[in-house]
Order: structure tokens, then sequence, then C-alpha cells
């Protein structure tokens, strides 16, 4: 897989860290990308910057109408990025009912899915490509407080290996992100510090070229990997302090 050149398709494109990995990946020789976003309208400014070479492009990865045309309509694609998330910041048993939790599975899990199928026959046409799934460090590990998110993240990791396996007969690279701590709309609660979502794309851009299959993007998932097996109760309390939630005493 190699950037330069190569055609992109980010999901949740128009801001975040998709936005970012829209930037990167055009910065870096791609010859086009798609900036998937709900609202295209909310891509503008990207497609002001580089024009001829991002397209804005409609795409709610839950609209499986959506994400079929959106596979006929771009057949140049030759990475997907699936950056697009929800996180709703309620706890599993807290919320009113488990209609968060199903949609934070639909957006996460569900999307995800979806645009592997509608594009695995694309990037097999286009020679293999890749496919960069952005997780979280919550996939690692049980996070009270996170909800529905987690579990979406901890399945969605599943299916980068299922996928991986899938795939590789066609030559296409799949690689895992496990991310920490980015500054964000989505972390926009969370306390100390952050990393610039550049250099998150930066690092996953490098991880498809390389054939990386699961690479932790910054410190913080590198931290996280290491104290849940050093000490995963002291991780339980570092996390809810970041959160700035009350710990949850899950027993020894
Ligand atoms: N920020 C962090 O600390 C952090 C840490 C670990 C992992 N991540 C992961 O990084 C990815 C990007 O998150 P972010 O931090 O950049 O958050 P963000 O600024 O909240 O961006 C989320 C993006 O996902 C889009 N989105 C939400 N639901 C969608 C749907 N149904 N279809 C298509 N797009 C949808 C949003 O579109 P709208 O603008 O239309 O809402 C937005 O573009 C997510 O997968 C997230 O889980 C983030």
């Amino acid at each position: 897989m190699e950037i330069k050149g190569c055609v992109g398709l980010v999901t949740g494109g128009n801001r975040g860290i998709g936005e970012a990995f829209v930037r990167v990946l055009l910065e870096s020789g791609a010859q086009k990308v798609y900036a998937g976003s709900r609202d295209p309208a909310a891509a503008a400014h990207l497609v002001e910057q580089y024009p001829g070479r991002c397209i804005a492009l409609e795409l709610d990865v839950t609209d499986y109408d959506e994400v079929a045309r959106a596979a006929t309509e771009c057949g140049d694609v030759s990475l997907v990025v699936n950056n697009a998330g929800l996180f709703s910041n309620q706890t599993l048993l807290g919320a009113p009912d488990m209609s968060i939790a199903r949609q934070e599975m639909e957006v996460n899990f569900f999307g995800t899915l979806a645009m592997c199928r509608a594009f695995a026959p694309v990037l097999a046409r286009n020679g293999g490509g890749g496919i960069i799934n952005v997780l979280s460090a919550a996939a690692l590990c049980p996070i009270p407080n996170m909800g529905g998110y987690g579990p979406s993240k901890a399945a969605t990791r599943s299916l980068s290996g299922c996928v991986r396996a899938e795939l590789a007969g066609q030559g296409t690279q799949v690689t895992a992100l496990i991310v920490g701590s980015v500054d964000t709309r989505m972390a926009a609660h969370v306390e100390g510090g952050k990393e610039k979502p550049d250099d998150i794309a930066r690092a996953g851009l490098r991880a498809v070229t390389r054939g990386i299959d699961e690479l932790d993007t910054d410190r913080m998932a590198v931290e996280v990997r290491a104290a849940l097996a050093l000490d995963p109760k002291g991780l339980e309390r570092r996390m809810a302090r970041m959160l700035n939630v009350p710990v949850i005493r899950t027993g020894r």
C-alpha cells in the first residue's frame, strides 16, 4: 500500500481525526480523497483548500443505501479510512435505555462493517489497497463510564482481525489503530495531555504502508496497554480521574 498516487476515502472526514486524515493524505501525495460526511457542506473548507483533489461525499455510515452508493460512485478508491465514530458519554446501566449503546454499536461497529463489505470488491479491483480502522484504547480494556463505546470498539477490533483474514487473499492490508486521547470535539471533556489529530493520521498512514496490523498511535495508547498488563485496577482509577468521573469499584 502506497500513499503517493492512492485514492482515499475517509468517513467522518469533515472534522477531528477524519479531517486530519484527509489533509495528511493529500499533503503526502494522495491523488484524490473523498471526505465522507453526513453533511457534505461540513467538508466545504477542505474542498476549497484542495480544489479537484478533495471531493465532499455525503455518507452516513449507518445508512446502508448511502454506503452502497458511495461504493458505486467511488470506484477508484484504494484506501478506506473507517474513522467515523460516536461516543455518547453515558454509562451502560445508568443510561435511560439501551438506544444509546445501540447507536454507538451502529456507528462504530456496523458502520465499519458496512464500509468493509461495500468496499472490499472496489479495493480488489484496484489492486488490494488498504483499510484503516480507527479504534480506541477503550477497545483494549473495559473502561467503566464509557458506556457502549468501549464494547463497540472492542467488537470492531475483533472485526478488524476477521476482515484482515478474509481479505488477505486479495492483498488488502487491514490496519487497526489503537488511539489514546486526541484534541477533538469528542475528547473535549477529557483532562490532561491530548495528541494532535495530524500526528494520529501520520501514524496511521505509516502503519498501513508498512503492513502493520495493529498500532498504538500515541503515548496514552501505549501506556494503557502496559498498565493493563501490569496494574489493571490502577488503570481503572487513572482513567476515572482523567475522565473526571467517580471511580467504579469492581472488586479485586
Ligand atoms: N478524540 C479522541 O480522544 C479519540 C480517542 C480514541 C479514538 N477516537 C476515535 O477517532 C475517531 C474520530 O473521532 P474524533 O476524535 O475526530 O471525534 P469527532 O471530532 O467527534 O468526530 C467524529 C466524526 O465522526 C462523524 N460521524 C459520527 N457519526 C457518523 C455517522 N453515522 N456517519 C458518518 N460520520 C459520522 C462525525 O460527523 P458529524 O460532524 O456529522 O457529527 C465526525 O466527523 C472516532 O472513531 C473515535 O472513536 C478518538
